[in-house]
């Protein structure tokens, strides 16, 4: 017996490996499917939580500079809340292809596909019934010496929202154990052409969910360029510099310092794709994207990608609903920084392909790291 207790004593302390996430219901959806919450911790603080539905991050916990964790992210307590009117995408998996496309044609090969427009003449962010944010995933919780992820696995018919192909597709969300960074990891193979643009579309204010505004917040971009677009935000297909606009962010600035003085749009706000600049070190696994700061309570979140755009989104469309623990989501209460290949890509040849062709694998990933202002 005593050999046995010294054995465990010493599997325990060489033993690395992270505990599997915790998993909680967290309610049914309207056809009755069972959905499960899972939560990722780390020894310095950060909480996880995503569930199964539109491959979802839930809530984010972040300590600030007073050591005090607030959730960073909107969202809702079950469910249900996701499948509510009031819900505009809050930490899903937008997909097949994110952003719009412009009156919701495209072709690949010479054939002509159309998909649902949901957003006035365009379509929006991958359908109505069955985008990639609606559907539930498979799901698979685990842990490695690393940290602590769940992999969601979906596959999305040939036809699925009027898009070609059987698109097999997978998101890892993975907290690193001892650092308060996210990975947010996707794939997806296909039996035919098919355009493919993912991302995450969470709502960050880093003052906690549920604070009046996100003017306050100071963002950084590392973007000389963005894609100008129409009054219903399709691209014109230019790509044009930001300096002296209200979009230059190459250094950083308050997001309400000249949200007023936007005049190209009709999005009642920041709602523009922009060319992340490509780094000379292609060695690299991630480029700088974007960081966002809120100085009150230190926390500082850093976005690392290869993808080649960032929409900016300040919240302009949420309404005042009611969220996670009864928090309200006011006007510009919150950014989508969403990192993806440019809206309408489909339809514009100078712009990046988003055309996924069955010998490939699509594959891309995109950092959150957060950190306190002043701290390493
Ligand atoms: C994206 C779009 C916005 C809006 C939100 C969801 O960020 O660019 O125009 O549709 O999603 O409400």
């Amino acid at each position: 017996m005593k050999q046995i207790c010294a054995l465990l004593a010493v599997c325990a302390s060489v033993s690395t490996s992270a505990a599997d996430p915790e998993v909680q219901d967290f309610g049914k959806t309207k056809d009755g499917t069972a959905v499960q919450l899972y939560t990722l911790k780390n020894e310095k603080g950060l909480t996880a939580k995503v569930m199964a539905r539109g491959a979802t991050l839930v809530e984010l916990h972040v300590p600030g500079k007073n050591g005090k964790s607030e959730d960073v992210i909107l969202g809702w307590d079950s469910v249900a809340g996701y499948e509510s009117e009031d819900n505009q995408y809050f930490g899903c998996t937008t997909g097949r292809v994110c952003n719009r496309i412009a009156k919701g044609k495209f072709s690949i090969g010479g054939k002509d596909y159309t998909v649902a427009t949901n957003d006035g003449p365009n379509h929006l962010h991958g359908g109505v019934e069955r985008s990639l944010d609606k559907v539930v995933w498979d799901a698979k919780a685990y842990s490695n010496d690393k940290g602590q992820g769940v992999r969601f696995k979906y596959t999305s018919p040939d036809g699925e929202e009027g898009y070609p192909g059987n698109l097999k597709c997978q998101v890892v969300y993975f907290l690193a154990k001892n650092a308060n960074r996210i990975s947010i990891s996707y794939k997806a193979t296909t039996d035919q052409p098919t355009p493919v643009n993912l991302t995450n579309h969470a709502y960050f204010n880093l003052a906690g969910a549920g604070s009046d505004t996100v003017l306050d917040h100071v963002l950084t971009l590392n973007a000389d360029k963005y894609t100008p677009a129409d009054d219903t935000l399709i691209p014109t297909g230019k790509i044009e510099p930001v300096a002296g606009t209200p979009l230059d962010f190459t250094k950083p600035k308050r997001i309400g310092a000249r949200i007023e003085k936007l005049t190209d749009t009709s999005a009642l706000g920041y709602d523009h794709n922009f060319v992340l600049n490509a780094k000379q070190d292609d060695s690299k696994p991630y480029n700088h994207a974007a960081t966002l700061l809120h100085k009150a309570s230190g926390r500082r979140l850093r976005i690392m990608t290869k993808e080649p755009g960032i929409q900016f989104y300040s919240g302009n469309f949420l309404k005042g609903q009611q969220g996670k623990n009864g928090k309200t989501y006011a006007h510009r209460s919150a950014v989508c920084l969403e990192t993806q290949h440019y809206p309408d890509s489909v339809n514009q040849p100078n712009f990046p392909s988003i055309i996924l062709k069955p010998d490939q694998e699509y594959q891309t990933s995109t950092l959150l790291i957060f950190g306190v202002s002043g701290q390493k």
